[in-house]
Formats: structure tokens, sequence, C-alpha cells
């Protein structure tokens, strides 16, 4: 019947007219990609953008196309030549990984397939399933644990203290909100815990005077008689301590507290153990830190991240948690538009939704579980050590140039120094290595970020990098030298 024929004219798809063209493209595209990826250590870590290319970026959003070449010719134009330098074998700032030729075209077949992975019954959500079982078992995590693949280390952090809130609270937190506590619920960790676990707090509506900063020894590690001390007082004040943070690996340092000791302390208190191993939980893969980490597996909740350590491209952290009853009961709502159904699409046991903040989540895992079966464990495990190793030669370095001084220990991966020059005080030495820092970026060196210790300023070097050479080390310090010899002349 012609009225109800379909007018083909006016019904349009992002799908391209001509495939062949766009299938050129790509491949162009792949091609450009893995030359850009292999030939990384020729360029600078990172260079200053042009005001003219800021201004570029501007621009009101175009109406009309202008087509696929020309998206792509503008990317390769204007955006990849001023990356971040996370990818360069020389960028150690902050924690913040490399990512993998491998893992980058695994984002590429997940975007294709783009599963919502929320929840249903299809195998994009067995392979996040089975993700999370190989993590338990290359954390010593239980196997019952449950788990869900979150954007990174902060969101896990808040999956964690969310269950914790929900499982300690002592009522119906989900419905009551926090103000029906009798006194403020707090939560204890060490002053070098991560800012994500004060956001955290905050978001849950704790309040950040609710978090309890516990003092750290010389080396950087929980004071466990103060962390007792606090507790037993705040008690006595009336607030209602529910969650102590345990870091496996702290942001400034690579310290690790004493787990095993916090495991036993929240059993006999009866409060909620997180642990934030963002980076250093990964280091349960290599023999001689298995010792130290095995308490990880007496953790209530235990958050890290695939996007550090693993270096899998960014987004992917996660949260385990050994009560899965508990887990789920602090995330799952099911309206009737998303009620799990007994057969079909809408099946399955897997609703991730249930266990986290998401409904609509992307098919992070299939990175993870291509990368682990391309490379195999063995390989991450023989780089984290290798990381470790390049960690201590870089401090072995840092300890015979006369004109260099260490600032912390080393338990990992993270070296902290700075320049220093005879007669100048700590003031002086804040504000040249303050400046030999951006010089190191400025002049596309290297990118150690920094950490403030004791309150001195320190250059550091946090190694999540599986490009990284030990020529890289030799050339930072040279560098470093070199620009704290110029800068202490220009002084002067
Ligand atoms: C110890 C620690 N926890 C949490 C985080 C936050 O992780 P993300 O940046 O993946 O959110 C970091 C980031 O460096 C970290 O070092």
């Amino acid at each position: 019947m012609a009225g109800t024929q379909v007018n083909t004219a006016v019904e349009e798809t992002l799908d391209p007219d001509d495939w062949a063209e766009l299938r050129a493209l790509g491949h162009q595209m792949v091609d450009d990609l893995l030359d850009y990826l292999r030939t990384v250590r020729e360029r600078p870590v990172w260079r200053p953008i042009p005001a003219e290319l800021r201004a570029r970026f501007r621009v009101p959003a175009p109406r009309a196309p202008e087509g696929a070449e020309r998206a792509y010719h503008d990317f390769r134009e204007h955006v990849l030549p001023h990356p971040m330098g996370n990818i360069h074998p020389r960028f150690w700032g902050w924690v913040i990984g490399t990512g993998t030729p491998f893992g980058a075209l695994a984002e590429m077949l997940a975007a294709g397939m783009n599963p919502n992975m929320g929840g249903g019954d299809h195998l994009p959500n067995q392979v996040e399933a089975q993700v999370l079982d190989w993590c338990k078992e290359m954390l010593g995590y239980p196997a019952t644990a449950s788990g869900v693949l979150v954007s990174g280390g902060s969101m896990a952090n808040l999956v964690g203290l969310a269950v914790a809130r929900h499982a300690r609270a002592g009522f119906d937190v989900r419905s009551k909100g926090v103000r029906h506590a009798a006194g403020p619920l707090t939560v204890y960790g060490s002053s070098e815990m991560h800012s994500s676990v004060r956001k955290a707090v905050e978001l849950l509506g704790l309040g950040s005077e609710a978090l309890r900063l516990v003092p750290v020894t010389s080396e950087f590690e929980l004071d466990l008689s103060a962390l007792e001390r606090m507790i037993a007082e705040d008690r006595a004040a009336g607030c209602q301590p529910i969650c102590v943070v345990g870091n496996a690996g702290t942001v400034n340092t690579g310290a690790f507290d004493d787990l095993g000791v916090i495991a036993a302390l929240c059993q006999r208190e009866r409060l909620w153990f997180h642990v934030d191993g963002a980076f250093g939980a990964l280091a349960a893969l290599v023999p001689e830190y298995q010792g130290r980490l095995a308490p990880m597996a007496m953790a209530d909740s235990l958050a890290f991240d695939l996007h550090k350590w693993m270096y899998l491209p960014f987004e992917a952290g996660c949260t385990l948690v050994r009560d899965a009853d508990t887990h789920r009961r602090t995330f799952s709502l099911t309206p009737d538009y998303l009620a799990h159904a007994e057969r079909g699409l809408a099946a399955g046991e897997l609703w991730f939704s249930d266990y986290g903040i998401q409904l609509s989540r992307g098919f992070r895992a299939l990175k993870v579980w291509m990368s682990f079966k391309e490379h195999g464990l063995d390989k991450y495990a023989r780089l984290i050590r290798q990381n470790i190793e390049q960690a201590r030669y870089l401090a072995g370095l840092v300890r015979n140039a006369p004109d260099l001084e260490l600032m912390a220990p080393v338990p990992l991966n993270i070296v902290c120094f700075r320049y220093r020059a005879a007669g100048c005080d700590d003031t002086t030495l804040d504000a040249l290595n303050q400046e030999l820092l951006i010089q190191l970026h400025e002049q596309g060196i290297a990118v150690p970020s920094n950490a403030l210790l004791g309150g001195r300023f320190a250059l550091r070097v946090a190694i999540v990098n599986h490009r990284s050479r030990r020529e890289d080390f030799d050339l930072l310090v040279g560098e470093v030298r070199r620009i704290g010899k110029e800068l202490r002349e220009s002084e002067k």
C-alpha cells in the first residue's frame, strides 16, 4: 500500500554512505596510530600548546557535516601532536599509566560492539565476570567476593566506602540518610591517604571532618597506636567509627600500611576494613611482595586500578567486596522498567548496575580480558618488578650524586628526591626545585611530578611505565643536575 511505504528519502542513519571509504580511513587511522606509538620515544615528552592552536578549540559546534576525513585530519594535525605525554617512556608524573597498542585496539572493538554493561544476558557481561574472577585470583582475594569494574581508583574507593557506610551505619542508611546516626560516622586512614578517599567521604554525606587523618611514622606508614587512640577517643566522644582505610602503596612515596594489624584491629572493633591499593595492590603479582600484601585478603573491600600498574588504557578501576550480598544491597534498586527476567535478554544473574553507581556502563572489561590473554600475568609480574628495580636504580643514582638528595624511603616504585646546593636553605631549595620541575616539562625531557614531604618540595618519580629503560633514568638524573646547576648559577 502506497500510504504505508517508508519514505527512504527522509530516513537517515549515522552509518557511512560508503563503507569502503570508511574502511580505508579506518585502516589509515590504525596505521597512523601504530606508527605514532612505535615512534613515541623520538618525540619530546610534552610541549606547551601554542596560543593560536588553543584558539582553534574555541569555535562553535559544526551544524553542517565536515566529514569523517576532515574530522580525522583535524585530530591528526592538531590533537595528536600535543599529548599529555603519559605514553612516553620518560613520563613518571602522578600515577598515570601508559596504555598499550593492543589495549587501544581492544577499546575499538569494545566501542564497535558497544554493549551496555549495566546488565542482561549477553556474553560481554560474562567477560567482565571473568575479569573480576581473574583479578581476585591474581590479588589473592576470596573467590566468593563480588566486584565491579569502575572508571578508576577514585570511583573504586567511593564504591568501597559506600558499602562500608551501608554495612556499618547500624541502621538503614539508604532510606534514613546519615542524619539518622546518633553521632558522627567516622572514617580513619593515614595522613598520606589519597584525596579521593576524602572526596568519597564528602560525597557520602559524612563530611570531611569525619575523616580522621592518622599520623604516619618516619616511613610514611600509618601509626597504629595513634589509630587505636583516635578510635577510642572518638567513641568516648559519642562518634560512631565505621571504617579504616589501609594503604597498599601511598600516592606520595608508595608506603604500605601494616594491613595485617589493621585487619585485626578492624575485626576487634567491628569496623569495615577498606584497602586503597590503587597501584600498590598489583605488587601482589611479584613474589617478594606477596607476604606484605597477603592481608589484603582480609579487607572487606579492596580498590585498585588497572589503568595504572597493569598499563591498560584509561579507564579501568575495580572494587572487590568480600561479602557479595552486602555489596549488592548497597546499590541494588530495581524499578519495574529494569526488572530482571527469568528468560530472554533481561535475564541473567549479572546485573552490574546492582553493584555500583552506574546504570549504563561501557565494555571496559574487554581490553582487560584481551590484554591478560595477550601477554599472560607472568609478563605483567615481570614488568611490575622491572619498574620496582628501576626505582631502586634511580634511588642509587640519587644517592651517588653529591648535589641530589633522596627525600623518602623507596619501598616500591616511587622515588622522591631534590636538587640541593651547598649554602641553600630549605625555602630556596623548594623554589629552585619547583622551577626545575617546570623546566623538565617545558624542555620536553621528562615528566616527574612533585610531593610535599614534611613540608619540603620533592621531585617525585612514580614508575608505572612499561616503556621506561634504565638509560631514561640516567638521562633524568643528568638533566636534573644540569638544570639545577644552571638555576643555581643564574641566582648568583
Ligand atoms: C593511592 C591512590 N588512590 C587512589 C587514586 C585515584 O585513582 P584514579 O586516578 O584512578 O581515580 C590514586 C591516583 O593516583 C592513588 O595513587
